[in-house]
């Protein structure tokens, strides 16, 4: 088993310059995994590229590029298993091998069943040498979606909620506009904008109408909602809007109200019903095949309480308000038959932000790592609101890498 012993300071430095690359990749560069790439002879860096944008050059393209015959006899330092079949362009090995390279170091090999050390025994054959394992964790961590979606078959679920500082997310009369400041919701559009996909219980479709979009700030994510019974009014927003598609998961096959709620931009997914609600399992499935990487679940409290039931929650968004309304009937963030103490899911690392009034804890649960530490340095490096205010990242993350 190779491991980052083999590697010396000199490796793990370029190592972690390719990777500091890959993650500029963030998000266009997805549903592709994020890939840097730095060339080096003789100690020097030569040039280095990093995967900008789904179907654009590879990060070994963008680095090889222009460079001709100096490129004999250099190293590629590669954050991810060079590709090593055709996709939208040629791959990477062909371009590797022809450009004379004689050794690669490979930070982490490729999950996807086409490749999965392919694009290293091909590395090989050709009398490349290659290592592999050189800051490994780092590698994975950065693409955590990627890796959910192609070895869990499922995609990578956040729950953002915006609550108060007694864990409310409505008062006793159901109202929840608003919870949290101009600012949080801001950033909270600015999230939606960058993941694949928004996940939302029916009673939070019926309670506030929304139209999960992310308000100019970017791409709108796919809406699915989930709703046993098929009681979705059809009038609501998520139906009659359509700049995103949205995904209905119901049980409810015989239902007469399946033509009202038909349109062309919904599609109805009819999956399995047991005592844990929905079959998640089936639905998670479906969306990873469909290439959603990124699920944003964003209530209500009985949909977090089956996510977190089930086991299917990475990481969370928790936004605080300074406010406290209390409330027997007020909801809680997590509703659901509950955990016992002993086995409450634990954040493994965490971070506290400012984001105007308010606090957002964003933490995983995932013991790989904490996936949003690109989303961190995005957020930060796009909202004057938010500030670093304590910070708990997971020790083997560089810090030139988690902040440059
Ligand atoms: N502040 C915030 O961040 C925030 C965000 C969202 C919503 N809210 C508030 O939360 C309230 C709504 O919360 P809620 O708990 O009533 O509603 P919800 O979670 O939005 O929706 C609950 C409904 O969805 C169904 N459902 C969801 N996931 C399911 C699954 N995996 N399997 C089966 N059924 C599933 C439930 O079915 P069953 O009844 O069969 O279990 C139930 O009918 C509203 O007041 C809203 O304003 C606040
Ligand atoms: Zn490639």
């Amino acid at each position: 088993m190779e491991t980052d012993q083999l590697f010396d300071q000199n490796d793990c430095r370029m190592m972690s310059r390719a990777l500091q690359l890959a993650a500029k990749g963030f998000p266009r560069a997805t549903p592709n995994p994020l890939v840097g790439c730095v060339l080096v002879r003789g100690g020097k860096i030569l040039s280095h590229g990093f995967h900008r944008r789904f179907g654009g050059p590879h990060a070994e393209i963008e680095a090889l590029r222009g460079l001709r015959s100096y490129t004999r006899g250099a190293t590629a330092y590669v954050t991810f298993e060079p590709c090593s079949y055709w996709g939208k362009t040629p791959p990477c090995v062909d371009a590797l091998i022809k450009a004379g390279v004689s050794k690669v170091i490979a930070a982490t090999g490729d999950p996807n069943s086409r490749v999965r050390g392919r694009g290293f025994s091909l590395l090989r054959r050709a009398g490349i040498e290659v290592m592999t394992g050189c800051l490994q964790k780092e590698a994975r961590s950065l693409n955590l979606p990627f890796e959910t979606q192609m070895s869990l078959k499922r995609p990578y679920v956040i729950l953002k909620a915006a609550m108060t500082l007694d864990g409310k997310i409505a008062d006793k009369n159901g109202q929840s506009k608003w919870i949290t400041s101009d600012s949080a919701r801001a950033m909270s559009w600015k999230i939606r904008s960058i993941i694949d996909a928004i996940g939302v219980g029916v009673g939070t479709v019926v309670a506030d109408n929304p139209e999960f979009s992310s308000h100019g700030f970017g791409r709108n994510p796919l809406r699915v909602i989930f709703d046993p019974l098929l009681r979705l009014p059809g009038r609501v927003r998520v139906i009659q809007t359509d700049h995103a598609a949205t995904i209905i998961v119901t049980a409810a096959r015989h239902s007469p109200r399946l033509n009202e709620l038909f349109n062309k931009h919904v599609e109805l997914l009819f999956v399995g019903k047991n005592e844990g609600g929905l079959n998640l399992s089936e639905t998670m499935r479906y969306l990873a095949l469909k290439g959603v990487q990124t699920l944003l679940i964003e209530g209500g409290a009985r949909t977090h309480a089956y996510f977190l039931e089930q086991n299917l929650v990475d990481e969370v968004l928790w936004f605080t308000a300074p406010k406290l309304i209390g409330g027997a009937q007020a909801k809680s963030v997590i509703s659901g038959r509950g955990l016992n103490l002993t086995q409450a899911a634990r954040l493994t690392s965490w971070n506290v932000y400012r984001a105007g009034a308010d606090l957002l804890i964003h933490g995983t649960l995932n013991p790989q790592g904490l996936f949003w530490t690109i989303l961190n340095k995005h957020l930060q490096g796009n909202h004057q609101a938010l500030s670093l205010s304590q910070s708990h990242p997971s020790p083997r993350i560089p810090q030139s890498f988690v902040y440059a």
